[in-house]
């Protein structure tokens, strides 16, 4: 990749973790007995306005805007787009400092307004973030010449530019620093919260027991034993071909099994089949997403619905998730073969969240995908812990998996061989020097 792009996806990235401290802040802004930690807003309004005037935007018009609004009309189209959102942002920055001000003076009043403004605030710069990486970044690479990059990364990777050189990026990381030390927990990957430890609030839901399944004479699952508590999110780890696709084919009935049982909501499925396990609410989301390509994004999740005959809560449910995965909205009339790869894994996570689940099966949704995806596909996993959807979720990255989970097991040719609350696991050192490269 260009060195420009790599520094300024970083910079989206760090971006989105403040917008997930403000998403935070936001959310608590939302108890009227709450005063918001004015101290907090205003490293963060700092950092925005930092990346704005200094460090982001300004390099990111004169070399890269620029080259791509001469090189072609599409082009210049997009970039007087991307111009118009960065023009605003100084201005909804300074009102939204206004308005934090007022609001300490005389709090509650102006409570409501703040929150929905910076709501739209934090809407607006995701967005931004998303399409650039996802539009403006695929274009510049067709259309820019290498003469074109090479100015661009010189100019990039000059540190001495007073403006935005080394200088204003260190200050700008501090800043960062200090935002995620003093963040309120959750922060994106926030640790499972203390009520969900408490074993009453959640009955077993999916309970495998001494599990074993076969390719042949390939033993691939050799007596595994997990369990899934209601409205938990259990994570399964573990390293390619150790088993856990297996695993989730056999719990959705798609995967013979060879011993153990099976038992879901008091029943034991264990020789159900896979239409069985859908009507009892188990829904798996596939390695590799298989949405349906000629298929428009609206269809795909009317598709998802397919066992439901409630018409009107459908639409709602379509509207809720276009609320939890905007880009989707955006692109609802689009054919789904026609997505990038991680639009098409949202997809198929709001279209198997359509059929209502009671247990939702995730197959590695990061895989494949670029940083800042993952993220906002690990932010919407946690969203649906909030929303008390039970998830298994089985992933490679580690990392992220057991920073979000309640509970996980990890799994290694075909046994599970360590379990706990993920946030024991994520400081396991045998976990750590085989999974987490530390
Ligand atoms: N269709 C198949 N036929 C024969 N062997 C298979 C088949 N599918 C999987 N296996 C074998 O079963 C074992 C478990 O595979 P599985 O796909 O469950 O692993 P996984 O943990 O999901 O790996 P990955 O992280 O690569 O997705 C592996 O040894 C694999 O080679
Ligand atoms: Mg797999």
């Amino acid at each position: 990749m260009s060195q420009a792009l790599q520094i300024i996806s970083n910079e989206h990235r760090s971006m989105w973790q403040v917008s997930v401290v403000l998403e935070e802040l936001c959310k608590q802004c939302a108890d009227p007995e709450q005063k918001p930690d004015a101290e907090l807003f205003e490293q963060i309004l700092n950092y925005i306005e930092q990346y704005i005037e200094r460090v982001h935007q300004p390099k990111e018009e004169a070399y890269l805007y620029r080259a791509v609004a001469e090189r072609t009309e599409e082009g210049a189209a997009m970039i007087e787009q991307f111009r118009r959102e960065h023009a605003q942002s100084p201005e909804i920055v300074a009102t939204l400092r206004r308005q934090l001000h007022q609001l300490m003076k005389h709090f509650p009043q102006g409570r409501e307004q703040f929150r929905a403004d910076l709501e739209s605030y934090i809407e607006l710069l995701r967005t931004h973030i998303m399409r650039e990486e996802s539009e403006l970044f695929p274009l510049a690479r067709k259309v820019l010449t290498d003469v074109d990059w090479d100015e661009i990364d010189t100019a990039f990777a000059d540190s001495a530019d007073p403006s935005f050189g080394e200088e204003s990026r260190a200050e700008f990381r501090s800043l960062l620093t200090r935002i995620v030390n003093e963040a309120p927990a959750p922060v994106g990957f926030g640790l499972a919260r203390e009520e969900r430890k408490d074993p009453e609030a959640h009955p077993v839901l999916l309970s495998v027991h001494d599990l074993s399944s076969h390719y042949g004479r390939i033993e691939a699952l050799r007596g595994v034993t997990i369990e899934v508590r209601q409205g938990q999110l259990v994570a399964l780890v573990g390293a390619n071909g150790a088993g856990k696709t297996t695993l989730l084919r056999a719990i959705s009935g798609v995967q013979k099994v060879s011993g153990g049982a099976i038992n879901f909501a008091g029943q034991d499925i264990t020789h159900a089949r896979p239409e069985q396990r859908v009507r009892l609410g188990i829904c798996q989301v596939p390695e590799g997403r298989q949405v349906f390509g000629p298929l428009t994004v609206e269809d795909n999740l009317r598709l998802g619905a397919y066992t439901r005959s409630d018409k009107e809560a459908i639409q709602e449910d379509i509207e809720q998730m276009y609320a939890l995965f905007p880009i989707l909205k955006q692109k609802f009339r689009q054919a789904a073969g026609t997505l990038s790869g991680g639009q098409q894994q949202m997809l198929a996570m709001a279209r198997a969240l359509m059929g209502r689940p009671k247990l939702l099966l995730l197959d590695e949704p990061s895989m494949g995908l670029a940083p800042l995806l993952i993220q906002e596909i690990f932010n919407v996993i946690i969203r649906l812990r909030e929303q008390g959807k039970t998830v298994f979720l089985v992933e490679q990255n580690a990392q992220q998996a057991l920073s979000i989970a309640d509970y996980a097991y990890v799994i290694e040719t075909g046994q599970t061989v360590l379990e706990g609350p993920g946030s024991e696991l994520l400081v396991n050192e045998q976990v750590k020097s085989a999974y987490l490269g530390i």
